[in-house]
């Protein structure tokens, strides 16, 4: 029981403050955090400009490397693996070191883990608009870069389950087991769908065909969700909530039980991307059943994390970051409860296809990976900086409003959009002839992709404050004369 009760109470005092100090590495942390700024930023502003290709379909006509079809994949790959794969490493390197008492393994691996993984990122952001690419969603890369991630990704594992290797207690924080079990489940999922003949250097040919192809690219992509998208930011959830509360996890038992049912059902909900396919029928069924069972832990887990702030929601009202935090809890409840919703098969026959899914994607893109970096790196950045607090708090609180604005914008113009895509594509005359050709239902689209732009705008404002305030921080450190400001902003 002792095991138990430890752990949480370690993680709302901090390790770095008990007696026994480390010296941890904070570089690579530090660089990582940076990354994750800059590509939020560069990936955003990506998916910015193809909201406007949709609204203004002649912007940057004839210029091959800005079409739609490149920069599409050049957003996801930026957002999902340069943005968010950056938090990740930010975050999961820094927890690793904090829960286990110990330094990282090796300085000069993490170096390469930063250095590499950055030249993964430099890589595809030449290939994708230069049109290279396997044609596989989130796995478009080619396979001399599938090679650099595999490298980088065992360097990682080696960094993190070393560090974990040498920790001082016996208990593994169960941040940890968030973080490992995304980093096990990555390096699975990337080796098994990448398999391809190269027959260049720019082009190869997956192994895969017909409908098994479809499989496995789905069973890579529902787990690109659920690992890379979910599990590691789940162990964002169950470090910062906590530490930014100052309270213990509200119940650990209950993040036990929610890993374990995370990890038991995820693998087994994929075939709900591929329904009324050419999949077979009960492979369709499974999938749908197992996303329904999914509400459950993806539920449980979420409360999990509001309810630590049981006996401290005051502290929503003064401070920001744990806004984000617990905003972006939120918009994951949102997005886990409509995912299962959108499985059941006579539902997605309505939403497949429709912007519904793309607000879905947002919900849980913008709202919860999003939110929940962006909260987890304001938390680090001063002390990683060398400052007590980020320059403003009331910037952080600008951005928290400009985010969350944003991606109601976002999220409810493409759901509306979505529905009414979904009804007049099927609306049918009495002679069975459709009531509204392709051309109307798109013409009726069209406000809604000036609202979702409008939206991501905001979101791209409220990144860009961030970037000032990260800068302002840093040179106030380095410069305390240079202002006040961080006594005036600090939070009552
Ligand atoms: C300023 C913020 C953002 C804007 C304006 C934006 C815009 C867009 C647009 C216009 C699309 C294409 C939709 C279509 O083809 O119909 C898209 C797709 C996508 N975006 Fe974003 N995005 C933003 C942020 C993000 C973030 C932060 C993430 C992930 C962490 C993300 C993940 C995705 C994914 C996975 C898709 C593909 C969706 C699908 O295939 O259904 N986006 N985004
Ligand atoms: C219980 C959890 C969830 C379930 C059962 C679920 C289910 C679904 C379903 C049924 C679709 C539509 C498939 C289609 O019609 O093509 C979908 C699409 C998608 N979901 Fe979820 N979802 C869940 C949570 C999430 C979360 C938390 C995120 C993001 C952080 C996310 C990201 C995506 C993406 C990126 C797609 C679009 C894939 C594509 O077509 O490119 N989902 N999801």
């Amino acid at each position: 029981m002792n095991d138990v009760v430890l752990p949480t109470a370690t993680v709302a005092t901090d390790a770095s403050e008990a007696p026994r100090r480390v010296a941890y590495n904070d570089k690579v942390v530090l660089q990582f955090s940076l990354a994750t700024i800059l590509w939020g930023i560069v990936g955003m502003a990506v998916g910015l400009f193809i909201a406007a290709q949709l609204y203004w379909p002649t912007l940057a006509e004839g210029i091959p490397w800005l079409s739609y079809g490149r920069l599409r994949p050049l957003h996801t790959n930026a957002v999902i693996f340069a943005f968010g794969g950056s938090a990740l490493f930010a975050t999961s390197l820094h927890v690793v070191q904090r829960t286990c008492g110990v330094r990282l393994i090796s300085d000069k691996l993490a170096s390469f883990v930063f250095w590499g993984w950055q030249l993964v990122i430099v890589s595809a952001a030449i290939t994708l608009p230069l049109g290279i690419t396997q044609s596989k969603e989130y796995a478009e890369l080619e396979w001399p870069i599938d090679i650099l991630i595999t490298v980088v990704w065992v360097a990682y594992g080696w960094l993190f389950f070393g560090t974990i290797a040498k920790r001082t207690g016996r208990h593994i924080y169960v941040a940890n087991w968030f973080y490992g079990s995304f980093i096990i489940a990555i390096a699975l999922l990337h080796i098994v769908n990448n398999i391809a003949l190269p027959a260049s250097f720019t082009k190869s040919y997956i192994v895969y065909t017909g409908a098994v192809d479809a499989m496995v690219q789905w069973w890579y992509g529902h787990n690109a969700v659920g690992f890379f998208l979910t599990a590691g930011f789940l162990g964002m959830m169950y470090y910062y909530v906590p530490k930014q509360a100052q309270r213990p996890v509200y119940s650990y038992r209950l993040s036990i039980v929610h890993f374990w049912a995370l990890i038991a059902v995820y693998m087994w909900a994929g075939p709900h991307h591929l329904q009324y396919t050419a999949l077979p029928d009960w492979a369709q069924s499974l999938g749908m059943v197992f996303s329904l069972i999914l509400l459950a832990p993806s539920w449980g887990g979420a409360l999990n994390g509001i309810l630590t702030l049981s006996g401290v929601w005051y502290k929503l009202r003064t401070d920001p970051i744990l806004k984000f935090l617990i905003v972006a809890i939120s918009f994951y409840m949102i997005a886990t409860f409509e995912g299962p919703m959108m499985s059941i098969k006579t539902v997605n026959s309505l939403s497949h296809y429709t912007d519904w899914t793309v607000g879905h994607v947002h919900a849980g893109a913008l709202g919860w990976v999003a939110m929940i970096s962006v909260g987890a790196i304001y938390a680090m950045l001063p002390r990683l900086l060398g400052a007590e607090r980020m320059y403003s708090i009331k910037w952080i609180d600008a951005h928290f409003w400009l985010h969350t604005l944003g991606v109601v914008f976002y999220i409810a113009s493409m759901w509306i959009a979505g529905v009414m895509q979904g009804l007049m594509w099927r609306a049918t005359n009495a002679d069975g002839t459709l009531t509204y050709s392709f051309v109307e239902a798109l013409n009726a689209t069209y406000p809604y992709y000036l609202v979702r732009f409008s939206g991501g705008a905001l979101v791209l404002a409220g990144m860009f404050l961030m970037a000032f305030n990260t800068w302002k921080t840093y040179a106030t450190a380095k410069n305390p004369a240079t202002g006040n400001a961080l006594a005036a902003n600090a939070p009552a």
